[in-house]
């Protein structure tokens, strides 16, 4: 929540920050603000509204030329969206100004501290209490790093803040506790960003920040120190992405790109962790429910995570796995416990992040506690992990974002090779959890002992396959499925119903509709229908169905097949998603769309898709920003 960029160099600051705060706008697009310091001194610019906004003032009265600036997109947390509580906030009579992410806790208690001394405060906002502290102590020691050490260990709760000041060209400080912070290292220039897309077209050579450190950033170099003042050692990173990979391409928007990405998504996230043959698995799947071996021998490679190397203990010692993420990565994880008991036959629970550390679980360490982030700075999650640790727990992130806090304060961690996913609703990131966590069910079930090695091979080789078949659905169904979302662009309500792993995707589906078409969707377990939520059901209600394949349980397909007669003599609209082949399901539905063969553990990275195109096609249909959904923001730095 919110994005933050820094430049010191030599070259105009506003056009580089506006170019990084554009890449960073995902973070928050409710109001945007920009402060540089040159010859002239500080100047500043804010605005409430879209990026776009600012660009409109900025290209009206450009600012000054200066050589150093930091820039930030906001996501309210404190105060409505207007121009006053925009940042950067000033303070020091206008000659300092700051920009911050996350949430100051005890703002209040030391802003009638700060107000009772006399000072008067232009916004609502818990930042600039910190603007001020720090403006204060600036004017006691002339010094912005010294300030900064003199106020932050005052703060409470989460932040990375950046501050400029005029008496001090060419420098830029910045401190994170909670908050994320990367730096990027560039020739006679550096860059601060809330993530390494704040200036990934001008250097790929990054350094994450620890937690309690502060940054001092000159063109030439960059100071990292703790609270105390003592230096800390960094090592720098290669991002493994360019530039390219974070712009739009042609495609009408960024979730659209990304629904595209999948099967690249899938691929890189396998790539370099199955070793042996690479065969295929299509349709060689497999008999019963989670994956008796069945179909042909000897083919597929052997799943061997090069990251886990060591690290075989967090599996053969754990009596219990717990998953804990928030969101779209919290029904990843619901998929990823099918897998997991099934194959490692060790038990799972799939906590909600915010929910897990205040309830008192019962962990230690003999648990794995497994989070799952795509941005990995989530905050809720990053509690829980905190909490984990504290309690003794061993730890495994599954996380898209090199350098991430998350990953940094686990025991292990296996990156999905998503890319960069700008686009608020999860879509590529979600299918590239569900591998992970497949190849971790695979080589815990190895390493267990629990998983018969033909079965591991037929699965891994099916898992192989999937983006193929993904390609498939994108190239068949997408123009129905838009076809289909135009029809029902003033429908009120969807339901979503899927059994096994068909409920963590119908909770998905009900998710995507409805952060980005703000229609009002539900997802069910079909078996829980009879227990309440028949009675939504009413003449013309759409209800998408997640159909198992009748080849891995023909009593699963039955049921499903007897739900969806339940639902349609009360009047229900039904859009089902089934297997190629499966003809059963056609007397019943109104609509049927079509994924490739797999096992039956996998379907879940197949029938995602026409959930995700369905949800983009309306909501563009209703002529809203699926990219930037309101009320929304892509990471959610504070709890
Ligand atoms: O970065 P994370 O994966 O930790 O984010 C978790 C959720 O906030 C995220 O999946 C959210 O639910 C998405 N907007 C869903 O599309």
């Amino acid at each position: 929540m919110c994005g933050i960029v820094g430049y010191a160099g030599a070259r105009d600051s506003a056009s580089i920050i506006m170019a990084g705060l554009a890449r960073l706008e995902y973070r928050g697009y409710d109001s945007a603000g920009i402060a540089t310091v040159g010859e002239h001194g500080l100047a500043m610019r804010k605005k409430s509204g879209k990026l776009a906004a600012l660009h409109e003032s900025l290209a009206d009265a450009p600012l000054p030329a200066a050589p150093t600036g930091i820039g930030h997109t906001r996501w309210a947390t404190h105060g409505a969206p207007t121009d006053e509580n925009a940042h950067p906030h000033l303070a020091d009579s206008g000659r300092l100004a700051l920009i911050h992410n996350g949430i100051i806790e005890n703002y209040g208690e030391l802003r009638r501290e700060l107000e009772s001394d006399g000072v008067a405060f232009a916004s609502e906002t818990d930042s600039e209490v910190a603007a001020a502290l720090i403006g204060r102590e600036y004017e006691r020691t002339g010094d912005l790093e010294q300030a900064f050490r003199a106020v932050l260990p005052r703060l409470e709760g989460a932040f990375t803040l950046l501050a400029v000041h005029a008496n001090q060209p060419g420098i830029i400080v910045a401190a994170r506790r909670n908050s994320p912070l990367v730096i990027g290292l560039g020739d006679g220039e550096n860059y601060l960003g809330s993530d390494v897309a704040a200036f990934v077209e001008h250097t790929r050579r990054a350094v994450a920040i620890g937690q309690d450190n502060i940054v001092t950033v000159t063109p030439a170099s960059v100071t990292i120190t703790d609270f105390a003042g003592t230096a800390v050692a960094a090592e720098p990173f290669d991002v493994s992405w360019d530039a390219a990979a974070a712009d739009k391409g042609g495609w009408p928007s960024f979730m659209a790109k990304e629904v595209a990405e999948e099967p690249e998504a899938v691929a890189n996230t396998l790539r370099g962790r199955v070793r042996g043959e690479v065969g295929s698995g299509v349709g060689r799947g497999v008999g019963a429910v989670g994956g008796g071996a069945g179909g042909g021998g000897g083919v597929g490679g052997e799943v061997h995570i090069p990251e886990l190397d060591g690290h075989d203990d967090l599996f053969v010692d754990a009596e219990r796995i717990v998953i804990v993420a928030c969101g779209t990565a919290s029904y990843a994880a619901l998929v990823g416990k099918y897998a997991l008991e099934n194959w490692a036959r060790i038990p799972v629970d799939v906590e909600l992040a915010h929910e897990f550390r205040y309830r008192d679980p019962i962990i230690g360490p003999r648990t794995l506690v497994v989070s799952i982030s795509q941005s990995g700075e989530t905050m809720d999650t990053l509690m829980a992990v905190r909490f984990a640790r504290e309690k003794g727990a061993r730890t495994l992130a599954i996380c898209n974002t090199q350098g991430a806090t998350i990953p940094r304060e686990s025991d292990a961690v296996i990156y999905t090779h998503a890319g960069p996913e700008v686009a608020v609703a999860s879509t590529k990131a979600f299918v590239a959890q569900i591998t992970a966590l497949m190849l971790v069910a695979l080589h815990t079930g190895r390493l267990r002992g629990t998983l018969d090695p033909q079965t591991g091979r037929l699965e891994t080789a099916a898992l192989q396959d999937i983006p193929d078949h993904i390609a498939t659905v994108l190239a068949q169904e997408t123009d129905r499925i838009t076809e289909l979302a135009h029809w029902m662009a003033d429908t009120r309500s969807v339901l979503f119903l899927g059994r096994h792993v068909g409920y963590p995707i119908a909770l998905e589906g009900a998710l995507k509709l409805k952060e980005i078409s703000y229609i009002h969707a539900e997802g069910f377990a079909a078996g829980e229908l009879k227990h309440g939520p028949i009675a939504l059901i009413e003449p013309g209600q759409p209800v998408f169905v997640i159909v198992p394949s009748p080849r891995h349980s023909a009593l699963l397909h039955a049921k499903v097949v007897s739900n969806i007669q339940e639902i349609r003599a009360r009047g229900a609209r039904v859009i089902a998603i089934a297997e190629e082949g499966d003809a059963a399901v056609l007397p019943h539905a109104d609509e049927v769309i079509r994924i490739p063969l797999t096992t039956a553990l996998l379907e879940p990275l197949l029938t995602v898709v026409p959930l995700q195109i369905f949800a983009m096609a309306l909501a563009t249909a209703k002529g809203l920003d699926v990219d930037q959904p309101r009320n929304l923001a892509k990471s959610v730095t504070v709890e």
